[in-house]
């Protein structure tokens, strides 16, 4: 039995992979925003636990909450859009910074907040939930905020692979894909109980020699 940490939890991908690894037999801590609208999640068997991915103070107080209890994979989920106004001729600048509090500085903050918990697993796993919107190969214009406060987390994320070489967490980067959520839209390309299902076995092989790695959902190596 594994105990996860899911950020983002309450629906899309991260509502998929809580039920999942609640099927499994793990322990999931399911972070979420507002815990009344998902008291039935996974037919009520995850601990819920408020956390606002764009807050420290929410971050602070979550790890005040979970203690010094061990961790062993721990899924920065929770992400948004940034909103709709993300072109150059229509740009919200405070959904931008609103972004890269949820985006890029929250997954950072949490995994930080969390390294004590990870370490004490012995064999910690932080993904890290990215795009291929922030890759450097993404051919397409328009989408400045998410594309951005994407790529700035998964380079924050090479970082702290760096950072982290020598304690015993492994740190990797995920494209859970196209998926079918209110984020993805109901034209994209699969389910977000196959990208759930693709994401946990990527992590259940990945061994600290991965660390830093840019992952797809099916387990393929994402370009940068
Ligand atoms: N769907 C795709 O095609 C796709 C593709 C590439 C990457 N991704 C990434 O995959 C992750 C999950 O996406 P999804 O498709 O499941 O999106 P979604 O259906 O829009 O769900 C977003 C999740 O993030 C949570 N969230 C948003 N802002 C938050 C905050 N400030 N603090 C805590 N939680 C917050 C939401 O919680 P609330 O219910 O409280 O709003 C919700 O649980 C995101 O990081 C996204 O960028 C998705």
């Amino acid at each position: 039995m594994a105990r996860v940490l899911i950020t983002g939890a309450g629906r899309g991908i991260g509502e998929a992979l809580t039920e999942q690894y609640v099927t499994a037999g793990d322990e999931v801590i399911a972070c979420v925003r507002n815990p009344k609208t998902c008291e039935e999640l996974a037919g009520g068997k995850a601990r819920l636990q408020v956390l606002d991915a764009g807050s420290p103070e929410s971050i602070n107080a979550a790890r005040e909450a979970i203690g010094d209890t061990p961790i062993d994979i721990l899924i920065n989920n929770a992400g948004t859009t940034g909103g709709m106004k993300q072109t150059l001729d229509d740009l919200d600048l405070d959904e931008w910074r609103r972004a890269l509090d949820v985006n890029t500085i929250g997954p950072i903050l949490i995994a930080r907040a969390f390294k004590s918990n990870l370490a004490a697993s012995g064999n910690g796993k932080l993904m890290n939930v990215t795009s291929q919107l922030a890759a450097s190969t993404w051919p397409f214009g328009g989408m400045y905020i998410y594309s951005s406060t994407k790529a700035a987390l998964s380079k924050a994320t090479q970082i702290l692979a760096i950072d982290w070489k020598e304690a015993p967490i492994t740190v990797a980067l995920m494209h859970p894909g196209w998926v079918k959520t209110d984020m993805g839209g109901a034209n994209a390309d699969i389910t977000p109980s196959t990208s759930a299902a693709g994401i946990i076995s990527v992590i259940a092989a990945m061994t600290k020699a991965d660390s830093g790695t840019f992952y797809k959902w099916n387990g393929e190596i994402h370009p940068w």
